[in-house]
């Protein structure tokens, strides 16, 4: 169900260590886009869907926390890429936890094709549901898939 006419949904994009580095780090794993590109492209689907974006980068695993407990009360939803903090972070999983705002967690890469340090993730138990391996394009069917999600909510 489309929610057009009521307030936005409003989601909170959250990208973790490293990934400011997008376009020059390892285009053959994350691809050439940079972060505002992937921001932007995230913004035209946010256009279309009635969302309302807010985005944050940080390579700090206390301001990421910060920014999951800030979203309480202001945005409905969470698409996070929380780049390696997702294989090592329990601080993240307990924050979005805490907050209980319906998280998707998404990756550039198909981290199950990787080495098998990437092959657990402290989020993907506690989210709706995990995006990986489509490139930019994992986030922007996670920001779909998040909405369809929170529209759902409001049936
Ligand atoms: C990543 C995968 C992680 O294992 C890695 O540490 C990243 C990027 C991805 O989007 O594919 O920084 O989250």
């Amino acid at each position: 169900m489309s929610n057009k006419g009521l307030k936005p949904l409003s989601v909170l994009v959250i990208h973790g260590p490293n990934l400011n580095l997008l376009g020059r780090r390892e285009p053959g794993l994350y691809g050439s886009l940079t972060l505002d590109e992937i921001n932007g492209r995230l913004t035209e689907v946010a256009n279309t869907l009635n969302v309302s974006l807010a985005t944050m980068q940080s390579n700090h695993e206390g301001i990421l926390v910060d920014a999951i407990h800030g979203a309480w009360g202001k945005h409905q939803g969470i698409l996070i890429n929380a780049g390696a903090y997702t294989h090592t972070s329990v601080a993240l999983r307990d924050a979005l936890l805490g907050v209980k705002i319906p998280t998707v967690e998404v990756h550039l890469s198909n981290i199950y094709q990787r080495e098998s340090f990437r092959h657990h993730s402290y989020i993907a138990a506690i989210a709706i549901g995990q995006i990986t391996g489509f490139g930019a394009q994992s986030y922007l069917l996670g920001l779909q898939a998040l909405h369809h999600h929170l529209s759902k909510d409001s049936e």
